[in-house]
């Protein structure tokens, strides 16, 4: 459980800052502690903060836990009260949350009392994982109705409809980064851009000469174009189509590989640059084979007679237990 922590002076000022970036995490309170205040943030977010101290926090402070816990325990049986659901996601006005086999029974009620504790929210829907390369998600209303929203985040607006799109809250941190990285007249693909996720970001904060953002599930495609709309941007150039195929080639500066199984995708990237440029690769990869993405880059490489220099391996979150989602950015040339 990480924290900032920051002289009080300048607390009001980075506390805006994280807030800013969707750094904060929420379910825990600002604490201070005598001339300086910790600001808690999401671990992914770490990275951004270099210039402060950042400090492991042993006795959080829970913000809203308590009221939860306290909401489950009138409606959950006490023995199976330690299946109760710690965290759920709130995407637009729209609550999504994992229940346990152990306690479906009880699913109406849990979505009631969720709806109950945030009265600006409109449904909540059980999340049942996400199916296939289209990462389509399995969802069922529990409570209330609507499944259509909009999701703010770092200055971008992404709508989308949460029964045919999914929403990634733990791949928030690199579309923050993503959003900076890009440089001045960059010609940038995404080759899986789904409503927008890189795209949008990177259309808002950067200078992009132009972002070709493909797309194959009509449904995200959809949401892509609405989102373009709705955030401004007149630099993104939608593409319906299989990225294998649709992408243009020997035109970009940079490639965003945003799907975490696009293996076979990897020559198409390399093709995809205007003769050298940076990829960002994407991948769940199990801990005993962690340089896996790595090698996959380096062999692509090696059949195109091109080089690579590895310029950064981050971990963006757990995606099971012992398999991570990492992004690996490399210059190709
Ligand atoms: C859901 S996104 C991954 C999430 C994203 N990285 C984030 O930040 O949340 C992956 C997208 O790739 C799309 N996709 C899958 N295969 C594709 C292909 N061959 N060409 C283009 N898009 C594809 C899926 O439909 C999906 O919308």
């Amino acid at each position: 459980m990480k924290a900032v922590r920051v002289p009080k002076k300048h607390a009001e000022e980075i506390r805006i800052y994280a807030e800013k970036i969707g750094a904060k995490d929420k379910s825990r309170l600002i604490v201070k502690k005598k001339e300086f205040v910790e600001i808690p943030i999401l671990e992914e977010f770490v990275d951004f903060f270099k210039n402060y101290e950042i400090v492991e926090q042993k006795n959080p402070v829970y913000a809203k836990p308590k009221n939860v816990l306290q909401a489950f325990k009138k409606i959950l049986p006490g023995d199976l009260l330690k299946f109760a659901p710690r965290r759920y996601k709130i995407i637009g006005d729209i609550i999504l949350v994992k229940i346990q086999k152990e306690i479906e029974t009880h699913k109406y009620e849990i979505g009631k009392v969720l709806l109950d504790l945030h009265p600006n929210c409109k449904s909540v829907w059980r999340d049942l994982g996400k199916e296939g390369m289209l990462r389509k998600p399995k969802v069922e209303c529990i409570a209330g109705s609507g499944s259509e929203t909009i999701h703010r985040e770092n200055k971008c607006l992404f709508r989308l409809d949460v029964t045919k799109v999914m929403y990634s809250l733990g791949n928030q941190a690199e579309r923050a980064r993503m959003a900076r990285i890009v440089r001045d007249k960059e010609i940038v693909v995404d080759m899986f851009a789904g409503i927008g996720y890189f795209s949008i970001p990177m259309a808002v904060h950067s200078n992009a000469e132009k972002i070709y953002s493909i797309e194959i599930n009509p449904d995200a495609f959809h949401y892509l174009i609405e989102n373009i709309k709705l955030n401004g941007v007149d630099n993104v150039v939608p593409i319906l189509g299989d990225s294998l195929f649709a992408a243009p080639e020997k035109i970009a500066d940079r490639v965003v590989m945003g799907h975490i199984r696009c293996h076979d995708f990897i020559k198409k990237a390399m093709l995809v640059l205007d003769g050298k440029g940076i990829i960002h690769y994407h991948e769940s990869v199990p801990e005993p084979v962690i340089d896996r993405p790595i090698v996959r880059l380096r062999k692509n490489a090696e059949l195109l007679n091109k080089n690579i220099k590895i310029l950064e391996f981050r971990k963006i979150k757990n995606y099971s237990p012992g398999v991570y989602h990492v992004v690996v950015d490399a210059y190709v040339y």
